[in-house]
């Protein structure tokens, strides 16, 4: 079999390329590991940056996110029994999106179907062969049988476990990496939101966000040891806790109900550096993670898209490698940008395990100072809403 480009991994850094590239002809073929089931079963952040919902849009794939998506002008920030807001729409004129990515892979999906584009699941073994060169190809196994596909280029949108990664010479890659000492215990419940807009809350008792997906389903966070036993939190005592870490008012409007979904999830900062090697080019989570803290994983893959496939018609269409050659530069100027939110958002907002006096001033000092700075929060919000592609 032969494509012009194969993609590695049906998430959404993958399907959103595929159909990016579908759009104007260029033809792929996506291997993905698991069931599409599995993959829609995966819970992430719902905030979508303008760039990201523009892409959307220009993959045909944005009509649902626009009935259905709510508007965000601004998220609430708690702290010490204070509380501000930072206006998004008057500090920058740009709002973000909150729609699940579920939703976003569910209409990505759905596209890929329509318009007959070809993805493979439950494909074992992948192996990226000859992407120094002019001609690589990928061999798979699905259901025990070998396969073999050509093609121009390979995309690695396999997240942080997949193949691609490591399928760049060790002596070429470099790995930089910050794991957090805790993590977020998230619940999805059945219950009205306890407030229009997104609440991060740093609390003496540790981080607290509260989120949405829409008016009758919440999702809530709250900063947890990563070695907690996920059976010890039973739902009211995720609720206690939520309670005691957020705003009064919030406390007391809080709804809650059953979990439909609970889980741990460990913090890290990770990058990997070059992004491309020959003909491969990573992007999404096969080449960076960052903390929740801000929403900005599903928007970073979607810039590491937008450079791959304008790099790709470029070279298609054009007969230019421009683009290709300086994916890399250009996906990880933006991409370290984004780093340094989310660090620094996690760092500002979460209490940490022996953290020193001087340091927890430090955390207030910062708080303090974004809520009465008003080029401060400005600064906050550009890369909230998101950063210029
Ligand atoms: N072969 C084929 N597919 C693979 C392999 C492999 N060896 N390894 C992993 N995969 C698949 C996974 O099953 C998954 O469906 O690749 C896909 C990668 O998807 P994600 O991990 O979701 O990564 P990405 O598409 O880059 O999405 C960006 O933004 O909000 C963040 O982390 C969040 O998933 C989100 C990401
Ligand atoms: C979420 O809704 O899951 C969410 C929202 C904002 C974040 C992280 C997660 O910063």
């Amino acid at each position: 079999m032969r494509t012009q480009v194969a993609i590695i991994g049906g998430g959404p850094s993958g399907l959103l390329l595929g159909q990016l590239l579908a759009r104007c002809g260029i033809e792929s073929v996506v291997l993905e590991r698991q069931t599409k089931a599995y993959v829609l079963g995966r819970i992430r952040a719902g905030v979508l940056e303008r760039g990201l919902v523009e892409l959307l849009r220009e993959a045909g794939c944005a009509a649902r996110l626009e009935r259905e998506g709510f508007v965000h002008d601004g998220v609430l920030i708690a702290y010490d029994n204070k509380q501000f807001r930072l206006d998004f729409k008057e500090l920058t004129g740009e709002h973000v999106t909150v729609y699940g990515q579920t939703e976003v892979t569910t209409d990505l999906y759905a596209a890929r179907e329509a318009s007959g584009g070809v993805i493979h699941y439950e494909v074992e073994d992948v192996v990226i062969e000859g992407a120094e060169g002019d001609a690589p190809f990928v061999t798979y196994r699905i259901g025990g049988k070998n396969h073999r596909l050509d093609c121009d280029f390979v995309a690695g949108c396999d997240g942080f476990h997949g193949v691609s990664r490591k399928t760049i010479p060790e002596a070429v890659r470099t790995e930089y990496e910050k794991v957090y000492p805790f993590g977020w215990l998230g619940i999805l419940s059945e219950t009205p939101p306890v407030d229009p807009e997104l609440i991060y809350a740093c609390s003496e008792r540790g981080f607290a966000l509260c989120s949405m997906r829409n008016e009758a389903l919440s999702r809530y966070y709250v900063q947890c040891d990563v070695a907690d036993d996920l059976e010890e939190w039973s739902d009211q005592a995720f609720w206690d806790e939520l309670r005691r870490r957020i705003p009064a008012a919030a406390a007391d409007a809080l709804v809650t109900g059953p979990s439909i979904e609970k889980s741990i999830a460990p913090l890290r900062s990770f990058v990997c550096e070059p992004m491309r090697w020959g003909r491969l080019f990573l992007c999404g989570d096969a080449a960076h993670i960052v903390p929740p803290t801000g929403a900005k994983g599903l928007n970073t893959a979607a810039s590491d898209v937008h450079y791959l496939y304008t790099g790709l018609r470029q070279f298609y269409e054009e007969k230019d490698a421009e683009g290709l050659d300086q994916y890399s530069e250009r996906a990880l100027a933006r991409v370290w940008k984004a780093e340094r939110f989310s660090w620094w958002f996690t760092s500002t907002m979460h209490r940490f395990p022996g953290q020193a006096d001087f340091d927890l001033k430090m955390q207030q000092a910062e708080l303090a100072f974004l809520r009465s700075s008003r080029d401060a929060q400005a600064a906050v919000a550009t890369n909230y809403v998101g950063l210029p592609y």
